[in-house]
């Protein structure tokens, strides 16, 4: 396929830059990393000279430069916004990684300029698009299930724990419905669509002494804003019923739960944090299969010499490709529009629900258009070369 690669500059290198420098660099041929930007140049530096990107600029320079097509944002999430309406604003599409934004009426705002102004604004999760959850989709559209009537969505984790290492997650937006909510609920979005309504319960996290059991060196007491665990029921406007469970102060290992229940069966998918699945169908009469991925991207290392990110983060950047592929296309990304807005709607009005006692409605629809099956992340040739052809199906 003959077309111009999109010029793109990553905005925020640090710990996630690393496995999108080296996706959007090597992995995905419609990509041209041209340049990276931190607030800290010395960073943009280093990962400039680890990964081989030409260029380091400032954030003015990026904006002017009429060259940069695309921006990807991996700035801590306080930073999203700013940098989003800046690069909306210099005329540059936009790829942000999750939460888009700290606070729901930017997210509204830069949501409405984006289009206004005819640009692509996309956002993360993009294992949405991974292999694990696009074979899930192929199999509810293929109707292996029957006609979808409920899902179930489940997280536990020990927040306060993670974030005596993670810091961040000492802030604003590091509460787990917020921190990881996202994963789940683009998950289920894609299978089942727009939610319509929301009514939910929460309860705030416990002052935490760190006890650095993890790797973290935290010395001194915090308490995560926001809400700890959350408890709800989701009203999808296909007429589907959902009930969603997060919970921060779980002591138990992390059991992702996303189920998806029907009139012929139900299908289990595995950790949306992760590309792969596993995808288990169970039909009525309780026989049960894992099902064999349909799609690409699962999330396999296909680089030559992988790094260790790769064996971590799988194919993020995904999103942003696709993305790119669209601007080449004149189509809307299949990451982009309500998507970063939806989830947040949907977390915020849990939080407003859960305040005021009463179901609150979602304003912003989304349209999930699948990845189309029959591509893989890798194959091996007669001659024992591994291949691969998924970016085809970013193309389609
Ligand atoms: N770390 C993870 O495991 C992970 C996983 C998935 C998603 N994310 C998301 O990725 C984003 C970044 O996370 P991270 O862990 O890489 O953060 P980080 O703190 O490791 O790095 C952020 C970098 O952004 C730079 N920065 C901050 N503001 C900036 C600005 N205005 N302009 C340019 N550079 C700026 C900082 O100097 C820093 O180098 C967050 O939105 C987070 O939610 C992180």
């Amino acid at each position: 396929m003959q077309y111009e690669k999109v010029r793109t500059a990553v905005i925020g290198c640090g710990t996630i830059s690393n496995i999108y420098i080296r996706n959007l660099s090597k992995l995905f041929s419609i990509i041209d990393l041209v340049a990276l930007c931190d607030l800290n140049p010395e960073t943009a530096k280093e990962k400039a000279a680890l990964y081989g990107i030409p260029r380091v600029m400032t954030l003015d320079e990026i904006a002017e430069d009429p060259d940069i097509e695309l921006a990807v944002c991996l700035t801590p999430v306080p930073g999203h916004a700013s940098v989003i309406r800046r690069m909306l604003k210099a005329g540059k599409h936009v790829f942000s990684e999750k939460m888009l934004t700290e606070d729901l009426q930017d997210a509204r705002e830069l949501t409405a300029l984006a289009a206004e102004l005819g640009l692509q604004l996309g956002c993360a999760p993009d294992t949405s698009l991974g292999a694990g959850v696009q074979t899930a989709r192929y199999a509810v559209d293929k109707g292996l299930i029957g006609q979808p009537t409920s899902c179930l969505i489940s997280l536990n984790r020990d927040q306060s724990l993670l974030a005596e290492s993670f810091r961040f997650l000492q802030q604003k937006g590091g509460a787990l419905p917020f921190d990881m909510g996202g994963y789940y609920l683009s998950a289920m979005l894609m299978l089942l669509g727009s939610v319509e309504a929301v009514q939910a319960f929460a309860s705030p996290a416990l002052p935490h002494t760190p006890r650095n059991l993890y790797r973290g060196d935290s010395k001194d007491s915090f308490t995560i804003p926001g809400p700890a665990v959350m408890t709800g029921g989701l009203r999808f406007a296909s007429g589907v019923l959902g009930s969603i469970h997060l919970n921060g102060s779980s002591a138990n290992p992390e059991k992702p739960i996303l189920t998806v229940y029907g009139t012929e069966g139900r299908i289990e998918l595995g950790d949306p944090n992760t590309f792969r699945g596993p995808v288990t169908l169970v039909r009525a009469n309780g026989q049960s299969c894992v099902l064999p991925l349909t799609h690409g991207y699962d999330g396999t290392p296909v680089l030559p010499d992988p790094t260790p990110w790769e064996t971590v983060y799988g194919h993020r950047g995904i999103g942003a490709a696709e993305l790119a592929w669209s601007v080449r296309k004149g189509r809307p990304a299949r990451l982009g529009g309500s998507y970063g807005l939806h989830s947040m709607e949907i977390l915020f009005g849990m939080t407003e629900s859960a305040e005021t006692g009463k179901a609150v409605s979602i304003e912003s629809r989304v349209d999930l258009r699948p990845l189309p099956p029959g591509y893989y992340s890798a194959f091996y040739s007669i001659d024992g070369s591994s291949r691969g052809d998924a970016e085809l199906s970013l193309a389609e």
